[in-house]
């Protein structure tokens, strides 16, 4: 008899298996999102209802919980900041003593090299109106304007360096804005803060737990006129070059799951390190499912992440990171 492929010799016991794996999840590939209320109060821990386990904190509570998670073996977060107050120029994202600001020289303070502190670089969660941009006055009203947003942003970045964050992360989708941080950086002696850019942000439903975490939902219109439109695969990799011809060191694609497809080409296409970004809808879905006890959670979240890798991701910006480590499930 010929012989023909056995595939199942090498799936035969939990060992076997281990032996021939391709892929794995390491502790430091895990990246936790974490949001932080800018409030007079203490030990604020405001759950989010779209995003049960996930919580918006004071900077007491985020200073409690990042270090056990950093004793757990966690070694890497990106702050979202919700202001207390918003204006129109979204003040609260470039101010001295901003959220993410205090938040960052405070995880910095305690954890030293020991705990990337990524900040997430956009205005949306500070402006009154909830765009990314800056709106243009009179009839182009509802317009989010592109180079004035640049200066802002920029001025964001170097606060959140001078505040002591490792790694700067534009979400904002505004054309040209790497290269206005990178030379705001530059300029100010933080050559060496790298700059991760969320080069390929699709315009996701996906996001809608987010905005309610973050309070940023746009107050009219929505954000399809600068993230990019999902039917698209060729334009993310015209992004991904965009953003290392103008001095991105890593790049970001997201959402994560939906675009399994991108993170490949991107990886395949771009010789930086890639982030994949398994967002807040990712999250909510599998919780939900979970809840109702459809589907067995703790395997739908490994496999959600594992095919997150096996699609190229060096790491992954996740809501069960904390999870994952806590349960000893990477690495
Ligand atoms: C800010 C930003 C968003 C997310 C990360 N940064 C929301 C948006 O673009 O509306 C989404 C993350 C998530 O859904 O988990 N621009």
């Amino acid at each position: 008899m010929t012989a023909f492929f056995r595939g199942r010799r090498l799936r035969s016991g939990s060992a076997m298996r281990e032996l021939v794996r391709e892929n794995s999840l390491r502790a430091s590939d895990l990246i936790m999102p974490y949001f932080v209320l800018e409030s007079a109060g203490r030990g604020i821990r405001k759950p989010i209802d779209s995003m049960p386990g996930q919580f918006q904190l004071s900077l007491d509570e985020l200073d409690e919980q990042a270090a056990k998670a950093a004793g757990m073996g966690l070694k890497a977060c990106i702050l979202f900041g919700i202001p207390a107050r918003k204006d129109p120029l979204a003040s609260g994202a470039y101010a001295k003593d901003g959220i993410v600001q205090q938040a960052a020289a405070r995880l910095k303070k305690r954890h030293g090299d020991k705990l990337i502190v990524i900040a997430d670089t956009c205005l949306c969660e500070y402006t009154s109106h909830g765009h990314c941009g800056t709106l243009a006055p009179g009839d182009r009203q509802g317009l989010v304007l592109n180079d004035p947003t640049l200066a802002l942003l920029a001025r964001t970045a170097l606060s959140q360096a001078e505040a002591g964050a490792d790694i700067i992360a534009p979400s904002d989708m505004m054309d040209g804005r790497v290269a206005a941080i990178r030379q705001a950086l530059d300029a100010n002696g933080f050559d060496q803060v790298p700059v991760m850019s969320y080069a390929v942000k699709y315009a996701s439903a996906f996001y809608g737990p987010f905005r309610e975490a973050a309070e940023s939902a746009p107050q009219s219109g929505d954000r399809r006129s600068y993230q990019m439109d999902p039917p698209n695969a060729r334009e993310a990799l015209r992004e991904a070059r965009a953003d290392l011809d103008e001095g991105a060191d890593m790049l970001i694609v997201k959402p994560a799951g939906p675009y399994l497809d991108i993170v490949r080409q991107v990886r395949d296409r771009c010789p930086v390190p890639i982030a994949a970004y398994q967002v807040s809808g990712e999250y909510s879905m599998i919780k939900a499912a979970a809840q109702n006890g459809w589907i067995n959670e703790r395997e739908v979240i490994l496999e959600s992440l594992i095919g997150i890798k096996r699609a190229g991701a060096d790491m992954i910006i996740n809501y069960f990171s904390e999870y994952l480590l806590e349960n000893k499930l990477a690495g």
